[in-house]
């Protein structure tokens, strides 16, 4: 059993008892460097590592699950396998982490956090923001998405990570069925199998749900099988502008619980 189980499984349990959290993929590998938003993140709490996503959203400025702060993070920008050094990536270490001030970790609820890098990342066509979703928009069930991770992949039923990153198709689902006492329709969406596909379909903890070319969600928590519950960023837009400029912003109602 790799290191890296032995300390994502309790972040795991703590958000769903029983499952896992959004860290298994199957899915198909995605063309080398055609997500430049994609960022892989090492924590590293004492001896051990753990790993999580997230996204570039500006020069010096990573979006991921507020669940993921739990150790010291590093950021790696522009990889596609992440066992290799490849000349692409960007390691970065990060200035400052700021969860959302009313993350609950019992409820996994305003699971988002913004991590200031301590460089800026040098752009280029394989290191680049993604635009991120319309304050107050709400994304329409039937929406075809798609989630990318370096997750576990059920392929390698060992419990082996997947070294190179991976996607899988999602489409986003009606908000009752994520039926969970702990859902909450404004701070969550819900999203799941799009057509036949086989097996699980949710990426790394932090990393973006994307439709159309726009991050609409994070990936926050869910049993392994389907459906899957992201961050519902739409909301957050107001939370994400005021926390990077430091600057007031009147935001639609329900930004915060
Ligand atoms: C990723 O890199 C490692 C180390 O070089 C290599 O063993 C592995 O096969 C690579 N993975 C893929 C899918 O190419
Ligand atoms: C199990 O994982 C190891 C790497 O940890 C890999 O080399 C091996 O091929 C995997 N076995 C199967 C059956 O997927
Ligand atoms: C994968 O794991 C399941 C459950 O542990 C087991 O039944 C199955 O045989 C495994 N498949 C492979 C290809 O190792
Ligand atoms: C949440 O549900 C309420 C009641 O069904 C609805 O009025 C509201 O628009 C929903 N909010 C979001 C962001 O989906």
């Amino acid at each position: 059993m790799p290191v890296y189980l032995l300390f994502l499984l309790p972040m795991a349990f703590l958000l769903q008892p029983g499952t896992w959290a959004g860290e298994i993929i199957k899915g198909k590998e995605v063309k080398a460097h055609s997500r430049p938003y994609m960022a892989y993140l090492r924590i590293q709490r004492g001896t051990k590592m753990g790993r999580c996503g997230g996204f570039l959203v500006a020069e010096n400025f990573v979006l991921t699950a507020a669940h993921c702060q739990a150790g010291k993070i590093t950021v790696v920008l522009g990889a596609h396998n992440i066992s290799r050094q490849e000349k692409s990536q960007q390691v970065i270490q990060v200035k400052k982490a700021y969860p959302h001030e009313e993350y609950d970790d019992v409820y996994s609820d305003n699971d988002i956090m913004l991590l200031e890098l301590s460089t800026p990342a040098k752009l280029s066509k394989r290191v680049k923001p993604i635009a991120l979703a319309t304050a107050g928009k709400i994304v329409k069930p039937g929406k075809k998405c798609r989630v990318a991770g370096w997750g576990l992949t059920i392929a390698h039923n060992n419990s082996s990570s997947a070294n190179t990153l991976r996607e899988v198709q999602v489409k986003v689902l009606k908000d009752a069925e994520c039926r969970d006492l702990r859902y909450n329709n404004w701070t969550m969406l819900c999203a799941g199998k799009a057509g036949k596909g086989d097996g699980a379909t949710q990426g790394d903890s932090g990393g973006p749900l994307v439709c159309r070319g726009k991050a609409q969600g994070i990936v926050s928590w869910g049993p392994i099988d389907l459906p899957g519950v992201y961050t519902r960023l739409s909301t957050f837009i107001g939370w994400i502008q005021e926390t990077m400029e430091g600057t007031p912003f009147c935001g639609p109602p329900g930004l915060t619980a």
